[in-house]
């Protein structure tokens, strides 16, 4: 089965062709942050209005590389939830619409599905059951997946994302928008010993996180200890390294909880080196691993789109004829499919 996937859940546009047999054939992706960065954060209204102009010409492109047509596609899968009303509705409607002229099958996709099966598509993949942390400017979760449409929600965040939570502190200190990846660069030259930040939730049981109270922990601090670019860099590092322990604290409590040995992290915020590398030593401190996808799997994308898509075409769900959309879609309303050897 070869089936086209589309995403326009917030601020990527991005298109993908995958192959039950072959795997990934293309895809293509487009980001909105230029676009977006003089307001300092995604405005919804303009992010639908791109995805308009982005959806099929990168379709194209997918196809281009995938070196097929429109008419061989088996079916078409596109993000349905959660995700911006707006932008989620051009990739709905243009996918049922797609599917229908096409006289194919066609299922809208949860788009945290994608990212937990994600790590899916690489070489190097993750036994079922593994324990998954999701962290990007919107979401930070952390699930125990167990098999296609099996999540446990482990913990989850009570305010701020953990994204936003680096770009809202990197706004603070001064540096453009997406801030994250900034944030991380000035945090290198910081002090890491001259500022002590809380780790957030990490004296009480459970698996939830909170970072809200991080960003006003930088606000305190720049205001008493002057502001100069050291002072910057050294909140910076104070900040990173209390957002990664709370994360990776978390984490290992969740692979001894578990008994689960394979660990995985995505989203945006799994880019950070300092996580990646925390993540690493307590998975194999557990006696686990760590895995993860490609970069540009990591952050929104069309490829995880396609493969959810194709492994609940190929087990005979499809949408109807409805053209919908879920800004809010619990993940444990998914249903499991067993059998299947993704
Ligand atoms: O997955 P992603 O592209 O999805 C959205 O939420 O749209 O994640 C983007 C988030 C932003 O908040 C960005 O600042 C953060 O990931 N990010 C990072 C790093 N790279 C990206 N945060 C910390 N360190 C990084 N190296
Ligand atoms: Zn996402």
């Amino acid at each position: 089965m070869r089936i086209l996937g589309i995403e326009s859940s917030c601020d990527e546009t991005a298109a993908a062709v995958f192959d039950t047999k072959a795997g990934l054939l293309g895809h293509a992706l487009h980001s909105q942050v230029a676009l977006h960065a003089p307001y300092g954060g995604v405005v919804p209204e303009l992010a639908s209005r791109d995805h308009i102009r982005k959806c099929l010409p990168l379709i194209r492109e997918a196809l281009r590389q995938a070196g097929c047509t429109l008419g061989e596609m088996d079916g078409v899968a596109w993000t349905a939830g959660p995700g911006l009303i707006g932008a989620l509705l051009v990739g709905a409607s243009l996918g049922r619409a797609l599917a229908l002229s096409l006289g194919v099958p066609g299922i809208g996709v949860h788009h945290m599905e994608g990212h937990l099966l994600a790590p899916m598509l690489e070489e190097r993949r993750p036994d079922f059951p593994f324990v998954a942390l999701l962290v990007s400017g919107g979401h930070t979760l952390l699930a125990e997946v167990q098999g296609v449409g099996r999540y446990r929600i482990l913990g989850e965040t009570l305010d701020d994302a953990v994204g936003e939570a680096f770009d809202k502190t990197a706004k603070l200190l001064g540096l453009p928008y997406p801030g994250g990846p900034e944030l991380a660069r000035l945090a290198e030259s910081g002090d890491p010993k001259r500022f002590r930040f809380p780790r957030p939730m990490t004296d009480r049981p459970g698996l939830d996180f909170s970072f809200s109270g991080l960003k006003t922990f930088a606000i305190n601090t720049l205001r008493e200890a002057g502001d100069d670019p050291q002072t910057r860099a050294d909140i910076a590092c104070a900040f990173q390294i209390a957002a990664v322990e709370s994360l990776a604290i978390k984490c290992r409590r969740a692979l001894r909880e578990t008994r689960i040995r394979h660990l995985v992290v995505a989203g945006g915020v799994g880019a950070n080196r300092l996580l990646r590398a925390r993540l690493a030593e307590i998975a194999a401190a557990e006696g686990g691993e760590l895995f993860y996808p490609r970069p540009e799997f990591c952050t929104d994308n069309g490829a995880m789109i396609a493969y959810v898509g194709a492994l609940r075409l190929a087990a005979g769900e499809h949408a109807d004829l409805t053209i919908g959309a879920r800004p809010r879609w619990p993940l444990d309303e998914l249903s499991p499919i067993d059998g299947v050897n993704p």
